[in-house]
């Protein structure tokens, strides 16, 4: 069985299907992490990642693995583990800003299918219900205020680094024009797959969603 988490920046994505995973007791894909592992390639060769012809100059050189420890998922590019530098509130533009190139989502998509017909999985990302696994058994697309979701991912910065000089508006602002080029794109856009379930998490706490979720995924079984 595929579960497939699709939704905007911010919306609870990543912390409800690891724990649908852990639940569940299947992998968790998190497909954003391919391509933050692939701007964080562009940008380290002095690649601009909106110059589509350079990071197409690059792209075969790119070798991408998915591991697995104690269910932590690790993004491999050209051996280098790339974990723990993909999260920076930098490389949030440049992951969406590369996601518009075709040939990149081609090649991550391959990958992400390849994964996800050898185990079952719940992933999150932007186009897993319209594009990537169109059969995924279960489709959610989370879903909440942009406030809130901004504040929601503020918080988390602050807390992985308390003397964070970003504000709030910074963080709001980044997500509506992440948001906004990931729906706007030509190729696989952000946006609800016409069979998902749309749960607006605005007023619903982490439990009511993993239980909306994992009810679904139970009744799919
Ligand atoms: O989920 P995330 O914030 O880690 O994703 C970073 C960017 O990657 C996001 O702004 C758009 C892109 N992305 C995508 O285009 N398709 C996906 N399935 C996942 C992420």
């Amino acid at each position: 069985m595929n579960i497939a988490i699709d939704g905007p920046a911010g919306a609870g994505k990543s912390t409800i299907a690891k724990e649908i995973a852990k639940e569940l007791k299947i992998v968790y894909l998190d497909t954003g992490a391919m391509y933050r592992a692939t701007a964080y390639y562009m940008l380290n060769k002095g690649i601009e990642v909106s110059n589509e012809e350079a990071v197409l100059s690059v792209l075969d050189g790119l070798n991408m693995d998915i591991s697995y420890e104690n269910s932590q998922q690790s993004v491999f590019v050209c051996g280098e583990n790339v974990t723990p530098f993909i999260r920076e509130h930098a490389i949030s533009m440049g992951a969406s800003t590369v996601s518009k190139i075709p040939a990149v989502r081609i090649k991550l998509v391959a990958l992400q299918r390849e994964i996800a017909s050898k185990n079952a999985c719940v992933l999150d990302g932007r186009d897993i219900g319209t594009y990537v696994l169109p059969n995924a058994e279960v489709k959610i697309f989370l879903t909440a205020d942009s406030l809130v979701r901004a504040t929601r991912r503020f918080n988390e910065l602050k807390e992985k680094n308390p003397i964070n000089p970003i504000t709030l508006e910074e963080v709001k602002a980044d997500m509506d024009a992440r948001d906004k080029q990931d729906s706007s794109r030509s190729f696989a856009p952000l946006k609800p797959a016409e069979d998902s379930v749309i749960l607006d998490t605005t007023n619903m706490s982490i439990d009511e969603v993993i239980s909306a979720v994992v009810s679904l995924a139970k009744k799919r079984k």
